[in-house]
Formats: C-alpha cells, structure tokens, sequence
C-alpha cells in the first residue's frame, strides 16, 4: 500500500463525511442521518444521504456510494492518491513520502513533470529562431505576445524530434515521453515528436497542472488535421477538461463563457472577456459540467453560427435542463460577405465587429429556453394550419420541461402568440404534460427508494453473479461482518475461493483481514485494494441487507447455502475429489497432507 495505515487513520478521522460532503451538497439532517440530492445524478428529491456512525455515503437512486475518499475520488474525478493528497490538505495534515511502489501515481507525477518541461521548451522555442513561423502566424491571427505569454503559448519547430531529443537529455525516457502523447513510436523502432511545425496550446487544468496539449497548423497547406490534441493518457481526459477555465475560473465577469474553440478562448480574454473556455470542438460532458459548477451557476453557450455549432448548442442545453445552471445563449450572426453570409466564431465576431459589439451581444443574449424556442419554430411553417397544429405539439412538449411554474407559463404565452393560437388552450396542454411528467417522476424516484437491491446485479458486467442463491448469502455474510462482527470467531467461517462471485470473496478476505489486525473495519482502507464501482457495490449491498434479530442463525444458514454452492460446483467440474475439498474444509490443521492430495492429482 502507498500510504501509512496510522497517516490514513488520522487523515479519516480528521475529514468528517458530513463537513466534506457538506463542501458538495447541501444537507439536512434526519434523525442520525443527513440527506440531500445526489450529487452524482440529477434529481429533484433526496435520495442521498450520509451516515456519520459509519462515516460513509451512500444515494438510493444512483447507487454510489462508500467513504470519505471514495467520495473526494468521485466529485473530484481523482485518482485514490491524489484525494488523499486532496484531504490531506484540507486537513492541514504533512503526507508522510510514500514508499515508490504505486506504480500509476508514480507515473502520472512522471507526466505531470514531463508537461511542464515540455510546455517551457515549446514556449522557448516560439520565442527563438526556430519557432519564426509560429510567431508570424501569431501575429496574422492578431494574438498579441502578452496574451501568448498568459496562455503560455508555444511553438514546435518544423523537425522530427526537437522536444525527443531536449526531454531525453532532461532524463525522460522514451516510454515516458509516449505515455504522454508527446511522442509516436515509429514503425522502424524509433520514435518521433507527435508536435512538429505547429502553434501549441498547453492544455492547463483548474490546479495549474499542464494536462496535455493541442497544437495547430501554421502553414495553410499544411495536410495535417487542423488541430491535434493530446490523446487519452494518464494525466490527460478530454472529458474532463475545459480549455482556459485556468484562468477563466480567475475572472471577475459573472459566469462562464463556453466557446469551441482555442483560439475564441485566447481572442476573447484578449479582448477583456476573461471568463472564456472551450471544449475544443467535442460535445459538452457531463463531467465538464460537474467542473465548471464549482465556479459558476450561470453558464453563457457561444457556438459557432453554422449547423455544427447550433447542433452543439441544443444538445448542451438538453444535458444543462436538468441542472441548476443558468443558460443563456449569445448568438452570432453570420457575416456578410460579397453578397454571402458566411458563418463567423467568437474570434472573427471579435475581429471584424470588435469588443463592444460583442459586450452588446453578450447583455443582449438571451435565455436557453428562448434559443430552443426559436429553434423549434423555425421547423414548422407557421403560415399553415398543419404547420402550426404541429409546432404547438412540439412546443408543449419541450415547454413541459421547464421546471418553474412562472418562467413556464411566460413562454407559453409567448408559443401561442407565435403559432397565432390561444394561450389558454395552450396552457392547457402543458399543464396536463407537466403533471403527467411530474407524475412519473415521482414514481420513479419513489420506486428506486423502495427498490430491494440486495438481489442487485454488480452495475459492472464483469462482477456478474454467477450463481444468485451463494451469492446472496455471501452478501448477508458480509453485511453481517461489517455490522456485527461479534458473532463472528477467530477463524473465518468460509475461504475466499468459498465465495462464487470473487468480488465478494475479495471484500470478504480484505474485511477479515482488517478486523484481525486493527479490530475494527474500515471502508477508506479499501480504495487502495477495490475500485470506486466496486466499493459502491459493497455499500450497496450493505445498506439494503435485512438483518434480522437471530444472526447467529442467519450467518450459519447463509454459510450453509455457500458450502452447498461449493459442493455441487465440485461435482459439477468433477476435477476436484470432493472428499478431499471436504478435508480441506474442516481439517484445516493437516494442510501438509492436502497439499499432498492435490499434487497427486497432477
Ligand atoms: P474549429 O474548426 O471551429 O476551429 O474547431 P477554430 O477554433 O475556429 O480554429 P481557427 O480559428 O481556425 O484556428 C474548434 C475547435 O475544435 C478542435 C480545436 O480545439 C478547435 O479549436 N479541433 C478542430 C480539433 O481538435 N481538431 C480539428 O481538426 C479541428
Ligand atoms: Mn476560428
């Protein structure tokens, strides 16, 4: 393990689940519980809540759960070490240098040390000799050298291992520079640089990190793709990072401004729009959104003009709806050119209309919901009796989903009007659509309270119960462990291999293996050994076990079932005498001898 068991101890006992989950959620207390609205998905009643006894979280709808870490992993998309990192530093406590041995934390601070080194040599680089035609592109593009410099902006020179060669000299090796994506194995077993003759963006995350980087063509015929991003590495998601909320996150402006583009993101904080950042050309994500809601309630979406970006537009509105952001849309206009209109970004708007246009379209922008209202409208032909039956059909649909009673019946009134129809009837209908959703929703959730999980399948396919009966019974054993260990003796009742579904034989022996040799069981000690799924998983399991009174009983019946299980797999493989499993079940002692037996069998 990475970290010193007494420094994890103290770490827990410092960062109380309900003040760190309080950061997150707001919470109300309920008896010897706190409940609020899952953090993990969007919903409008409570099924998450937080148990300070047994510190740990756990959400009825979703089915996360587990403990402090385990949540700081999953609100914060960390790995496990770097949230005890996280914790640890809220809680103003040193981590003791861990002992090398965490292979995948050792190489992410590996990457991590390589980005910063190679976003200082690409920046050299744009500033000598060698990076001339990055600096003249620059300029083309209006980007002033003070604005570079903010952005860290650099250059890859047009050669085939300039950084290659600068990082093995600063001791990198060659893996490392792959891993990260800086460098491409070659056919003929050596390597060459991925950047080459191209204006680099150091992609930087909220903590100042260099996660990865996108790099564009500076030479018109160029044939290489317009821009080329770090790839998925260990370090780098492109999911989970916004282009330029490093500094946008900084900014005094209300909101955050979301564009596509790198370049929109360095023309707008140039030109005192420092609240830009960019999803750089992929669909908004949900862990994207999940990032900027620790900054911002209110989200300002300017897309590209063109069908792309309107695409782009509606479906980041679809995923924002159930959230509690607030929308607007600030929408360019297309640019006339010799008698065309032609699409037009944020950088061009800026470059051809200037700041204060902009700033009047920005103040001018107007809600999501008027954005898809006049996206919807524009489908029907409203000149038509069919055209506007159908666009009122429409309407009420998308106008049922807007959560607030007020801010609903205002654009219901304004549909009406544009469908020339009347605006009772109107309201109507949506009333009726509303209620209906609203209806079913509440099923829903409700169902999910109640649902028993414990006959649940692992969310993860490849957890899958083989056998449901043992399996069952080996959730009660754990469930039973982690509640009431005292009817439990010194020896444990059954064996890891007992145990049909691995998974749970591996809770078992880990829980086992800590209630021996602290006393107590504790489920931050299991993010090192089991992955976030899978102690969800287990307080799944946990929480929704019915414990009845006479666990004695119930822990010798569920041990019977499992015995049983193994039995009839015994014979099932026939590869296994079943007198000597039997032997090996209850003459514990003899292990020389069973060892013996199985030997034989080879
Ligand atoms: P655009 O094609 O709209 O380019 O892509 P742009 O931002 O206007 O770029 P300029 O003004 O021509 O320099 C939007 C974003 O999509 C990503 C980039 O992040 C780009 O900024 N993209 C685009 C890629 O990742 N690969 C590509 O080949 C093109
Ligand atoms: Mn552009």
């Amino acid at each position: 393990m990475a970290f010193d068991q007494r420094f994890l101890d103290e770490l827990t006992a410092r960062s109380d689940i309900v003040d760190i989950v309080g950061r997150y959620v707001s919470l109300a207390r309920r008896g010897a519980e706190y409940w609020g609205c899952c953090p993990f998905h969007s919903e409008k009643t409570p099924s998450f809540h937080v148990r300070p006894d047994q510190q740990m979280y756990y959400c009825f709808g979703c089915k996360k759960g587990g403990g402090v870490i385990n949540f700081v992993m999953e609100i914060e998309n960390l790995s496990y070490p770097d949230a005890v990192h996280f914790l640890a530093k809220l809680a103003n406590l040193p981590v003791p240098e861990d002992n090398g041995d965490d292979g995948a934390s050792h190489l992410r601070a590996r990457l991590l040390s390589l980005n910063r080194d190679a976003a200082h040599f690409f920046y050299d680089q744009l500033h000598s000799p060698k990076g001339e035609e990055a600096m003249a592109y620059l300029q083309s593009r209006r980007i002033t050298r003070r604005n570079a410099t903010n952005f860290g902006l650099g250059a890859a020179g047009d050669e085939w291992d300039g950084l290659l060669n600068a990082m093995m000299q600063k001791g990198y090796t060659r893996a490392e520079l792959v891993a990260s994506g800086l460098a491409i194995n070659g056919k003929n077993g050596g390597a060459f640089d991925k950047f080459r003759n191209r204006l680099i963006f150091p992609i930087i995350d909220v903590r100042g990190d260099v996660l990865g980087f996108g790099g564009r063509i500076i030479r018109k015929d160029d044939p290489g793709a317009k821009y080329m991003n770090t790839p998925e590495t260990v370090v780098y998601s492109k999911r989970r990072v916004l282009y330029g909320l490093n500094l946008a996150k900084k900014s005094k402006r209300k909101g955050i401004l979301l564009v596509e583009g790198n370049i929109d993101v360095v023309m707008l904080h140039q030109a005192g729009f420092d609240n830009a950042c960019a999803s750089m050309g992929t669909a908004l994500t949900q862990e994207q959104l999940h990032l900027l809601s620790r900054y911002t309630k209110d989200l300002i979406l300017c897309y590209d003009n063109d069908d792309a970006g309107k695409i782009a537009t509606q479906k980041a509105l679809a995923l924002l709806n159930d959230t509690d952001f607030n929308v607007r849309v600030l929408e360019l206009p297309k640019r006339l050119v010799d008698g065309q209109y032609i699409k037009q970004d944020a950088d061009d708007f800026i470059k051809f209309q200037g700041a204060d246009a902009f700033e009047n379209l920005l103040s001018g922008s107007g809600s999501g919901m008027d954005f898809r209202m006049a996206q919807l409208s524009g489908q029907f032909d409203l000149g038509t009796d069919r055209g506007r039956i159908d666009y009122a059909a429409a309407a009420v649909e998308l106008l049922s989903t807007i959560p607030n009673a007020v801010e609903r019946e205002i654009y219901t009134v304004r549909a009406a009007e544009a469908a020339g129809i009347s605006a009772d009837s109107l309201k109507r209908e949506v009333a009726r659509l509303a209620g209906q959703k609203r209806r079913k929703e509440n099923r829903q959730e409700a169902k999910n309270e109640l649902r028993v999980v414990s006959n649940r399948q692992p969310k993860d396919r490849s957890l899958r119960y083989s056998n449901t009966e043992s399996a069952l019974a080996e959730q009660t054993i754990i469930s039973l462990l982690m509640y009431d260990d005292s009817i439990f003796g010194g020896t444990p009742p059954l064996e890891e291999a007992d145990f049909s579904s691995p998974l749970l034989g591996r809770f078992f022996t880990a829980l086992w293996a800590q209630r021996q040799s602290s006393g107590k069981i504790d489920i931050n000690a299991l993010n090192a050994q089991f992955s976030s799924n899978e102690i969800s998983h287990l307080i799944a399991i946990t929480q929704d076990a019915k414990l009845q009174n006479n666990r004695e009983k119930m822990l010798e019946d569920c041990v019977r079932i499992v015995r049983e299980a193994v039995r009839k797999r015994n014979i099932a493989s026939g590869n296994e005498d079943i007198l000597l499993s039997t032997m090996k079940k209850y003459a514990k002692d003899n292990t020389k001898e069973i060892q013996g037996g199985s030997a034989h069998g080879e």
